[in-house]
C-alpha cells in the first residue's frame, strides 16, 4: 500500500467518476478555522449551534449540589468557535439532501462516536449534530493526524499536503446484512465478505450464488479499470437482485478492516484459490464456480448463529478506566479500586458503630 493508493481513496478523488452508482453527496472544503477546531482538544460546540439548539434556562436548574459556578470554572478554556458562513452552507446542503445526512471526512466517518448521538446513528439533521460526531471520534482524528499510516513509502508523507473536506451524503436507511466488502488485488476481485461481520444473516447462505454473481457483474462493468489503484477494497450495498450501490473505497491493507479475513490471508490469496484454506468454524468459504475466473474468488460470511461476535465498536463510549479494569490490562488500577473499596468498607463500619453508640 502506497500513499498514492490512500490518496486514490479520498472521497473527492473517486466521487466524480462514480457518482452515478453511489449515494448523492456534497464535498465542502474545510475552512482553516474549522480544521483548527477539529484538531483542538475538548468538545465545545460553536456559538451559533448552541444558540440554535436552545440553551437551558438557568431557572430550570435547582438543587443545593448545583451551586458550582460552571461559567467561571470553564471560561478560561471554552472559547466558542464560530464559522457562520460554513455553517449556513452546511444547513443549505442538508436541506438539499432531504434534511438528513451522513457525515465523513476525506476517508473516514465518525462510526466510533455513534454512542454519543441521540438516536445512536450517524444521521445528522443540523450542523451541531455533525460537530458533535466529528469532535468525538478517534477515527476522524486518525484522518487528521496519520492518514498515511502503514504506507510503504510513508517517509515521503511530509511532502503531501492534504486538503481536508467535509463530506455530507444523503442519509440512507441501509439494512446491514445487505452490504458487502470486496477485496481487489492486481485488478482482480479476490474476496467478498459480509460488511457487518458480527451478525448471522440466514438469507446470505440461501442467496450466495446470486450475491456473488451480482457483485462480480457490478465490479467488472462499473468499477474495474476505472479505479486507479491495482489493489483496493470497495463496499457495496445490494438493494435487490441486480441493484447495487457503491458505498466507499478503502486502501488494500491493514488500515482497512479485513472483517472475516485476516490481512495475512488476503495478502496470500493473490487471486488464486487456496487448497488448504484455514476457515474459522463460524464462516463458510464459497466460490460461485461458474467459470475458471470464479475459482479464484472467495466469499466468506457467518454461516451459523453461533458465529455472532461482539459489536466491534462496543468498547467506544466506555470510560478508559472501566476498559482497563475489565481487560485486566492495568493491574494497578485494579489494586487502587480494591483499596478504595476496603477503605469505604472501613468508613462504613466506623459510621455504623458511631450510630450504635
Ligand atoms: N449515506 C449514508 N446513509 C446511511 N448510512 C451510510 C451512508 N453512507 C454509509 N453508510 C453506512 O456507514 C458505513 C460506513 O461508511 P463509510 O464506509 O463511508 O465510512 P468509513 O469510515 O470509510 O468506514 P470503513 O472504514 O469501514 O470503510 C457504511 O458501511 C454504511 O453501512
Ligand atoms: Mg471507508
Amino acid at each position: 500500500m502506497d500513499t498514492q493508493d490512500v490518496l486514490n481513496c479520498v472521497f473527492s478523488a473517486w466521487y466524480p467518476k462514480f457518482k452515478d452508482i453511489t449515494i448523492k453527496s456534497h464535498i465542502l472544503p474545510l475552512p482553516k478555522e474549522f480544521l483548527d477546531y477539529l484538531q483542538a482538544d475538548g468538545v465545545v460546540l460553536p456559538e451559533q449551534s448552541v444558540t440554535a439548539s436552545g440553551k437551558h434556562d438557568e431557572d430550570d436548574i435547582e438543587g443545593e449540589e448545583l451551586d458550582v459556578d460552571w461559567d467561571a470554572a470553564d471560561s478560561s478554556e471554552t472559547e466558542m468557535p464560530s464559522f457562520p458562513e460554513f455553517e449556513s452552507l452546511m444547513k443549505k446542503i442538508i436541506k438539499t439532501l432531504g434534511g438528513s445526512v451522513f457525515p465523513k471526512l476525506n476517508w473516514s466517518a465518525p462510526r466510533d462516536a455513534t454512542w454519543i448521538s441521540f438516536d445512536k446513528t450517524l444521521r445528522c439533521t443540523c450542523p451541531s449534530d455533525v460537530y458533535l460526531l466529528l469532535k468525538s471520534s478517534e477515527f476522524i482524528t486518525h484522518d487528521l493526524t496519520q492518514p498515511f499510516l502503514h504506507c510503504k513509502d510513508c517517509h515521503n508523507r511530509n511532502n503531501i499536503t492534504v486538503q481536508y473536506e467535509l463530506i455530507l451524503r444523503k442519509w440512507q436507511n441501509l439494512a446491514s446484512g445487505m452490504e458487502f466488502r470486496c477485496f481487489v488485488r492486481n485488478g482482480k476481485l479476490i474476496a467478498i465478505c459480509q460488511r457487518n461481520h458480527t451478525e448471522h444473516y440466514e438469507f446470505i447462505s440461501m442467496m450466495k450464488e446470486e450475491i456473488v454473481s451480482d457483485i462480480k457483474a457490478f465490479f467488472y462493468h462499473m468499477v474495474a479499470g476505472k479505479f486507479p489503484s491495482k489493489n483496493y477494497v470497495f463496499d457495496v450495498y445490494r438493494r435487490d437482485k441486480g441493484k447495487l450501490l457503491l458505498i466507499d473505497f478503502n486502501p488494500f491493507g491493514p488500515v482497512t478492516d479485513g472483517l472475516l479475513f485476516t490481512w495475512d490471508e488476503l495478502e496470500g490469496l493473490k487471486g488464486e484459490r487456496q487448497e488448504n484454506d484455514q476457515t474459522q468454524e463460524s464462516t463458510a468459504v464459497e466460490t460461485s464456480g461458474e467459470t475458471s475466473k470464479d475459482q479464484d474468488l472467495v466469499f466468506r460470511f457467518v454461516e451459523q448463529p453461533e458465529g455472532v461476535q461482539p459489536h466491534p465498536y462496543s468498547c467506544f463510549g466506555i470510560p478508559e478506566d472501566i476498559k482497563d479494569l475489565t481487560s485486566g490490562e492495568d493491574p494497578y488500577k485494579m489494586m487502587d479500586l480494591l483499596n478504595l473499596k476496603i477503605q469505604r468498607m472501613g468508613e462504613d463500619q466506623e459510621h455504623s458503630s458511631d450510630e450504635g453508640d
